[in-house]
């Protein structure tokens, strides 16, 4: 891997969100205001917590060392409710049947438990106990030993498994899971595993995405020491969340927005410490450069890394070896890619479409009834020319049908850079 030979154990411009550990949490940058917000709402009602923004800010990152931090932090003080990250987010599809899911979320959550208490440190004797109850309860729940084994019997039997014959077993682990979830967590203050419904925007169309919530609301967001984050674009949670039989049940969301330019140089230098095995590592990318990356794409962390990763592959495509670094790599490779990106769309930028463009660059993010300052009297009128840059990869909007104010239409990565290639070269177009 190219990024061994520059003395480096993991790519440090991965696109995963940051996990629920101690490596994710440190290179969290930012945040601390979101982090309070979404901590506070867990603390304070047993009611769903909701987390909207713009795909690639840093939603999932967020709730993921939020829910770890607050574990580490009961861990080291006793004090507070027991949160415990759950060791993956879920997703709904369309599809999605209430009950596989809600028996896959306790299977997780069980495994979750499982693994948790295997890294914490045993205590001297027997017993483990602190001054916090349901860290106590969780520390010395005789079912960690008994599910260890039963786990691995229903999670390999779990795939193969025909309707006959597994009811019985299926209801027996799932009553077991829900006794010893009440067991650790028995009141709705105690806290309880985080599990996240991540990239709600997934779901087509609101009605399906409404009837799978609406089937779950008794069946699995009511589960004691179960506490549910549910992620997704913006305005997803008016969209597609909020029903009748929700209502009361959801927290107004959390918003994150892009992460302020001052945090660029911090998110470069922690993955570069964070990552590297040995002093003499070294990157094809500066500080700098990874800066200028940040403002090209304004900010978007996915696409940022992403990009960077592409620089660095590019760079490995032409030298092994870190002493073969040419100072004009960055530029002739960013040249390339944003000369690819405009001669790509080109023929489509005619004017209109252009100043449509370069209008919704300004917004960043935008709905169909903002028509009028893009020039158009109706969202339908506007609509050809949102589809055509949509077409060609400019644009990026999420479905929704049904909500024509939601901010539901971005620039994508090939948009800014786009914008960019203007920026630079307008005078030469
Ligand atoms: N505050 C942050 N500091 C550093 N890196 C971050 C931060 N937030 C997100 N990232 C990185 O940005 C990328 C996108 O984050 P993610 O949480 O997956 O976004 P979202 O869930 O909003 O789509 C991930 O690779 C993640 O590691
Ligand atoms: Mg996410």
């Amino acid at each position: 891997m190219a990024y061994r030979n520059w003395g480096f154990w993991d790519n440090p411009f991965g696109t995963d969100p940051l996990p629920p550990t101690e490596h994710g949490s440190k290179l969290l940058v930012g945040r601390d205001e979101v982090l309070r917000n979404i901590k506070r709402r867990l603390d304070n009602s047993s009611k769903i917590v909701t987390v909207e923004g713009l795909n690639g800010v840093g939603k999932t990152s967020v709730v993921n060392v939020m829910a770890y931090r607050a574990f580490s932090e009961t861990l080291r003080t006793g004090i507070g409710p027991l949160y415990v990250p759950c060791r993956k987010p879920f997703q709904l599809s369309v599809d999605v049947d209430a009950d596989e899911f809600r028996l896959s979320v306790l299977r997780e959550v069980a495994q979750t438990l499982i693994e948790c208490h295997a890294e914490i440190p045993p205590p001297p004797g027997r017993t483990r106990t602190t001054n916090n109850t349901a860290l106590d309860r969780f520390l010395n729940s005789p079912q960690v030993k008994s599910f260890s084994g039963s786990l691995l019997q229903f999670g390999l039997g779990y795939s193969s498994e025909t309707n006959t014959g597994s009811g019985f077993e299926k209801s027996g682990f799932e009553k077991a899971v829900l006794d010893w979830l009440e067991q650790i967590f028995p009141t709705s203050t105690s806290g309880g595993v985080v599990c996240i419904i991540d990239n709600l925007e997934l779901l087509q169309t609101c009605q399906n995405a409404r009837d799978a919530l609406e089937r779950l609301r008794d069946s699995l967001f009511s589960v004691r020491g179960v506490r549910w984050v549910l992620c997704g674009a913006l305005g997803i949670v008016h969209g597609v969340a909020s029903s009748p039989r929700l209502d009361g049940k959801l927290h107004k969301p959390v918003v994150v927005e892009d992460l302020d330019e001052k945090f660029a140089g911090e998110i470069f230098d922690n993955r570069i410490r964070a990552f590297r095995d040995s002093r003499s590592s070294k990157l094809p990318l500066s500080r700098s450069q990874f800066i200028e990356i940040y403002d090209i794409m304004r900010g978007n962390l996915r696409s940022v890394l992403s990009e960077c990763d592409d620089f660095c592959m590019w760079v490995s495509d032409r030298v092994e070896e870190r002493d073969e670094f040419e100072d004009d790599f960055f530029e002739a490779w960013l040249a390339e890619e944003l000369e690819t990106a405009f001669y790509s769309v080109r023929s489509e930028l005619r004017p209109r479409a252009l100043e449509v463009f370069e209008t919704a660059c300004q917004f960043e993010v935008f709905s169909p009834s903002d028509c009028e300052v893009f020039g158009y009297e109706t969202p339908n009128a506007m609509r050809q020319q949102i589809r055509n840059l949509e077409a060609v990869g400019l644009l990026k909007s999420a479905v929704d049908e049904s909500d024509k104010r939601r901010k539901s239409i971005q620039v994508t990565s090939k948009g800014w850079k786009v914008r960019a290639y203007l920026d630079f070269f307008e005078d030469s177009f």
